[in-house]
């Protein structure tokens, strides 16, 4: 099985989530590539960044991945201001129709927001997606090597189910 794991990461949680993701696929037998987002403004200061999550305004990708085939889609970002950051929304802006693919989708706050995932997974629905599977993650609880392993294991099992 064909997998993109794409990933948007300012202070790495995100990237090592990623990664241990892709890992986890790999001890299954399956291909992962991992995409990292980059945006043209990778340092920007906080407030025009939680401005422009507040405001539902994607962030401009710098060689947004492209996903044109794969039977496994797997999304892993950040909660900016109670929204789904700029990067992720470029990013979903850029997607083809999935032709039925599966979605793993993995929101990362320091709470868990619920309400970011949902927003997420809609916006995947209207581009065809089969089966989506998801989670509200709260970084303390992969705050070790070990702990985020297992959680990336038992997100891999669920979508492979
Ligand atoms: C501008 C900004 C706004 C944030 N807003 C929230 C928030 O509303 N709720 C929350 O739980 N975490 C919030 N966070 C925490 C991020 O979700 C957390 O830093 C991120 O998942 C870490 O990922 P990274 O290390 O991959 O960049 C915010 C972080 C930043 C930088």
């Amino acid at each position: 099985m064909k997998t993109n794991v794409v990933y948007f990461s300012r202070t790495g949680n995100n990237g090592r989530l990623a990664r241990a993701i892709a890992r986890a696929l790999e001890d299954k037998g399956h291909a992962a590539e991992l995409n990292q987002l980059k945006t043209t403004h990778p340092n920007a200061s906080v407030i025009p960044t939680v401005l422009m999550s507040v405001f539902k305004m994607p962030a401009r990708l710098v060689d947004p991945p492209v996903i044109k085939d794969g039977d496994l889609l797997v999304l892993v970002g950040p909660v900016w201001a109670s929204a789904m950051c700029p990067a992720i929304r470029a990013f979903l802006g850029t997607l083809p129709d999935l032709g039925g693919r599966k979605v793993l989708n993995i929101v990362a706050g320091f709470n868990p927001h619920e309400n970011v995932v949902r927003d997420i997974n809609h916006k995947i629905k209207t581009h065809n997606s089969g089966l989506i599977v998801s989670d509200a993650l709260r970084l303390r609880d992969v705050d070790n090597p070990e702990k985020m392993s297992e959680y990336a294991e038992g997100m891999v099992k669920r979508i492979l189910a």
